[in-house]
């Protein structure tokens, strides 16, 4: 059984979805809109750009190598600092009265990390409280891979398309039975990130 806590953190909203469908453009244009709100906001991303995030990313680059048991204890260090640093964590934001907005949160290493590693050992390291609201931004794999293939960067670590079609089932499964105080919606990607931004505000009742 999945075992993560079920605490619920109020106003801390999460995108996800596979690379290149779009979380960050969204991300983005909802925290744009809190700010022409004049609602306190903090953006954020995981993995992170704070110490062991930019570990993670030498290994998303390929400029260092590791096992993929590896990597997801660090994705898990990096979410924890995240959370809980006095400094610049989430919580702290949180209690700051901001909204959280988070680019991925852990159901990003329940979909990645399990391709390689089992499911119950990624739900144990990962027992962090929810998101109240949770948005997947639901992009096929054919679309994601043509986005990706058109920044024309070198492709990251998980950028393959037999990759990316794992992780699309996985995230299937760490949605399956979310806490009921949990609000979780769909949106369908290939729509314009106008249109995904209106429907993100509609679904937060902004
Ligand atoms: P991404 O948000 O796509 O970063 P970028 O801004 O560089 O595009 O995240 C980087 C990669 O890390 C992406 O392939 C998803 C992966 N990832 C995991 O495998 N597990 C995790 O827990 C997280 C947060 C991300």
């Amino acid at each position: 059984m999945f075992e993560a806590m079920e605490k619920v953190l109020e106003r801390f909203v999460v995108f996800e979805g596979l690379d290149g469908a779009g979380t960050t453009t969204q991300s983005k244009l909802l925290a744009s809109r809190l700010s022409d709100g004049n609602i306190p906001y903090f953006r954020t991303f995981e993995p992170t750009d704070n110490f062991i995030g930019l570990r993670i990313r030498d290994v998303l680059t390929k400029k260092i190598t590791t096992t993929p048991k590896a990597l997801a204890l660090l994705y898990a260090a990096d979410r924890e600092d995240h959370l809980e640093n006095p400094e610049y964590g989430i919580i702290t934001a949180l209690a700051e009265g901001k909204t959280v907005i988070s680019d991925r949160y852990f159901f990003s290493s329940l979909a990645y990390q399990c391709v390689d590693l089992d499911f119950e050992f990624v739900a144990s390291i990962n027992a962090y409280p929810y998101p109240e609201a949770l948005i997947y931004i639901d992009t096929p794999t054919d679309a994601c891979m043509s986005r990706i293939e058109g920044r024309g960067n070198p492709a990251e670590l998980f950028e393959r398309r037999d990759f990316l079609e794992k992780v699309r089932r996985n995230y299937e499964k760490a949605f399956a039975n979310l806490p009921e105080a949990v609000r979780f919606i769909r949106i369908d990607g290939t729509l314009s990130p106008e249109e995904i931004s209106q429907k993100v505000a509609s679904f937060l009742g902004l």
